[in-house]
């Protein structure tokens, strides 16, 4: 049974086997998550983007998926790359936010990693709403099945953390 447990902190401080990055299709760093885990874990962590791209994910990694490479100077081992979608009032893309958080734990087993590190995805420049997104993160790693031993929320701050923590029964 997955541990799921919940703090305020910076991700990229954060000691476990794999952080998960709030990353964008490209691969290739940006803001929020993605721009301080990279700036953070150093050029190897793009280094083994690059790489992914060149072989893998010649056309970038779809919303949804995720994918992992080394965490470079971070705390952690791996950084498992996951891609959330977009809000957008009109399209429900609930699926695909749910499949961040089904797919990256079972990058998680596939990497024997068992603690892993989640920050709250698509809800900052992806604009997704911070309860809209507990419920579907916190419900989708409840439901899913994984050898990971804890789950670890990693929220920017207190609002999110209560929104989060509400949010697990
Ligand atoms: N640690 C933990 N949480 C963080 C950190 C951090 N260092 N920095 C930001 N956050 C929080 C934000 O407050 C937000 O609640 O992570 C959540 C996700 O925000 P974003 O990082 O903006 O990710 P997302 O909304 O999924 O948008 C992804 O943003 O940075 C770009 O390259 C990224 O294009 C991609 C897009």
């Amino acid at each position: 049974m997955t541990e799921i447990t919940f703090v305020t902190a910076d991700i990229t401080e954060v000691d476990v086997d794999a952080v998960v990055n709030a990353a964008n299709s490209t691969l290739l760093g940006g803001g929020g998550v993605d721009g301080a885990i990279h700036r953070k874990g150093g050029p190897e962590i793009l280094a083994a983007c690059k790489e992914l791209r060149a072989t893998d994910y010649p056309d970038g990694l779809p919303a949804g998926q995720a994918v992992a490479t080394t965490a470079g100077r971070l705390p952690a081992r791996w950084v498992i790359h996951t891609v959330g979608p977009t809000w957008a009032k009109t399209i429900d893309k609930s699926d695909v936010l749910a499949s961040c958080y089904r797919e990256s734990p079972r990058v998680a087993d596939e990497l024997g990693a068992r603690t892993v590190a989640f920050p709250a995805i698509s809800t900052g420049v992806y604009r997704w709403p911070m309860d809209d997104a507990a419920r579907i993160a916190v419900g989708t790693v409840e439901a899913t099945w994984t050898r990971v031993q804890e789950v670890r929320f990693v929220l920017f701050n207190q609002d999110a953390y209560q929104t989060f923590r509400a949010a697990h029964s």
